[in-house]
């Protein structure tokens, strides 16, 4: 099965952002162990980053009927994208939400997400390894080893 993974804006500055919040990883070292991790789980899986809404969206557009499922940290877009949510909701491919942070202990306004409610869910507060939670949660959704 093909999974995509997307992460929104700034994320391309991790391993220099705000590393107490968001761990010393780069994004490229997440991506890698992603890569790794998913070719043990059988999946075939696809990176994209952008600091830009529309192109996040033409993605997730691009991914209906390709991809099983996807993987998305929208960043700060979390807050208030309706946009990239409509996006979701549309393509209707079960989609995680990932944060790096705990995003309920900090800011009140970071604590509102509009992705979260066309998500099969959202995995928050675990750093690099949220991504990776994300990616066992789907293949348990695909293949219902636990069921
Ligand atoms: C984030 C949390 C958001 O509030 C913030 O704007 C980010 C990163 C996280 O991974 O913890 O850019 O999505």
């Amino acid at each position: 099965a093909k999974i995509l993974v997307l992460n929104g804006p700034n994320l391309n500055l991790l391993g220099i952002r705000d590393t107490k919040l968001y761990g010393q990883k780069t994004l490229e070292y997440i991506n890698n162990i992603l890569k790794r991790e998913a070719e043990n789980l059988n999946f075939e899986i696809s990176f994209f980053q952008s600091n830009c809404e529309g192109q996040i969206i033409d993605k997730i557009h691009e991914a209906y009927g390709v991809y099983r499922g996807i993987i998305i940290n929208p960043g700060a877009y979390t807050h208030y994208s309706i946009a990239i949510r409509d996006a979701i909701a549309s393509v209707e491919i079960p989609t995680v939400e990932v944060h790096l942070s705990n995003i309920y202990n900090r800011e009140e306004f970071r604590t509102k997400s509009v992705i979260a409610p066309v998500c099969v869910g959202q995995i928050s507060g675990f750093k690099e390894y949220g991504y990776i939670l994300a990616l066992f949660a789907l293949h348990e959704m695909l293949n219902r080893r636990y069921e």
